[in-house]
């Protein structure tokens, strides 16, 4: 899957950031834990030199395990060394601010290991699951976790729809507080009346669009949409699986539609918020129910509303908005430049955060973005619609 990572790369790459964005600049004896790793774990960084294609990350039997949590070590004890010298010095600023964003970049690495980590078992026959279920060790860390269950998932409820009145609204990030660059500047944008869905869409919601014969439809798609869902089949959002289908491990097809997530295969929850769709079947289901997307100005001026459900610890919600820069958009200095601007072009936004998000790492502003047809993500939507419609 050339857009997936294995674990130990993801668990490099972290510290590789540390070494290569904090020590490198910082410390004038600083020594590179290998040669070659730099080569190997630098992920897009163009200013920093040459890499590993991502699609042949996975082709990277060495270092094994052992090596790459060696390597986590070396920059672990090199960044406590800089920051005691650093806090006895007094001088902080820049500094602080480069392993800020170091820290919240691992807490986005540590969502995309789950992420990348199911895509690896959905792809193997056995199906193992990451989490299972059935051990009491689990239930009690399920309990407590960043994979806790969202309280009470409302998904069987009738839609309630929020009126927003719209207006001029303050949009991005405000305050002392860490956010990405490209959650700034705060800015005004115009927002006419419209009226958003107070939780999001339900893998019961998904079903009844399935039985309608959403996927058969081309009415309900835009055209790259259809033609990606035409070559690659798509009949349901990824890791579904429907009635009839056979699986290994079980001697009898599937009685029910069936899921599979990091507990493993599991029955479909109905009140669950559908995930694993892309931007492209967001689309076609909010067609379907005669509702659109919200812009990402709407979702996050509607997370002032006290009524609105769901807003992070389920899914990740495609938005209708291209991913762009704000007005006066000031990219990180350096080589974190990178780290956003140079992505704005041909993806869609994404608000709230899923339930593999480590608790604390997202805002009402923060900007998570990926092309209209990626499927892998913890992404499912909410609708909105014009009050003009109502
Ligand atoms: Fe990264």
């Amino acid at each position: 899957m050339p857009d997936a990572s294995p674990t130990k790369w993801h668990l490099a790459h972290t510290s590789w950031f540390f070494e290569s964005l904090v020590l490198v600049p910082w410390v004038p004896d600083y020594r590179r834990f290998r040669p070659g790793f730099d080569y190997l774990f630098n992920s897009y960084y163009e200013q920093l030199g040459p890499r590993q294609p991502r699609p042949q990350r996975g082709l990277l039997s060495r270092p094994a395990q052992a090596e790459v949590l060696a390597y986590r070590d070396h920059v672990d004890q090199a960044m406590a060394r800089l920051l005691q010298a650093t806090a006895a010095s007094g001088a902080v600023g820049e500094l602080q601010r480069m392993v800020t964003l170091g820290i919240h970049h691992e807490q986005q690495h540590q969502e995309l290991m789950l992420t990348d980590i199911l895509h690896a078992f959905a792809a193997n026959p056995l199906r193992p699951a990451y989490r299972p279920l059935a051990s009491p060790a689990a239930t009690m860390a399920l309990a407590a976790g960043p994979l806790a269950p969202a309280a009470a998932a409302p998904g069987a409820a009738p839609v309630r729809w929020l009126r927003q009145p719209g207006g001029i609204r303050a949009i991005g990030h405000e305050g002392a507080g860490f956010a990405f660059d490209n959650e700034g500047p705060r800015h005004e944008v115009l927002l006419q009346p419209y009226r958003i869905a107070d939780r999001l869409v339900s893998c019961a919601d998904y079903l009844a669009f399935i039985a309608d014969g959403g996927y058969r439809r081309p009415a309900l798609w835009h055209a790259d949409g259809w033609a990606l869902a035409r070559q690659h089949d798509w009949q349901a959002p990824l890791y579904w699986l429907p009635p009839g289908a056979v699986v290994l491990e079980r001697a009898e097809p599937l009685e029910q539609w069936h899921g599979f997530g990091l507990h493993g295969l599991q029955p479909l929850d109905p009140a669950a918020p559908v995930m694993h769709l892309s931007w492209y079947e967001a689309a076609a289901f909010a067609e379907w129910a005669g509702a659109r997307l919200p812009t990402e100005f709407e979702w996050e001026a509607a997370t002032q509303d006290p009524g609105l459900q769901q807003v992070t610890g389920s899914a990740w919600q495609w938005t209708r908005s291209s991913y762009d820069p704000y007005p006066g958009f000031l990219p990180f200095a350096g080589p974190a430049a990178e780290y956003n601007g140079k992505f704005m072009v041909g993806q869609l936004v994404l608000r709230g955060g899923s339930l593999a998000t480590p608790a604390g790492h997202t805002r009402p502003s923060y900007r998570n973005f990926f092309p209209p047809g990626a499927r892998w993500q913890f992404a499912g939507l909410r609708l909105a619609r014009d009050e003009s419609h109502e």
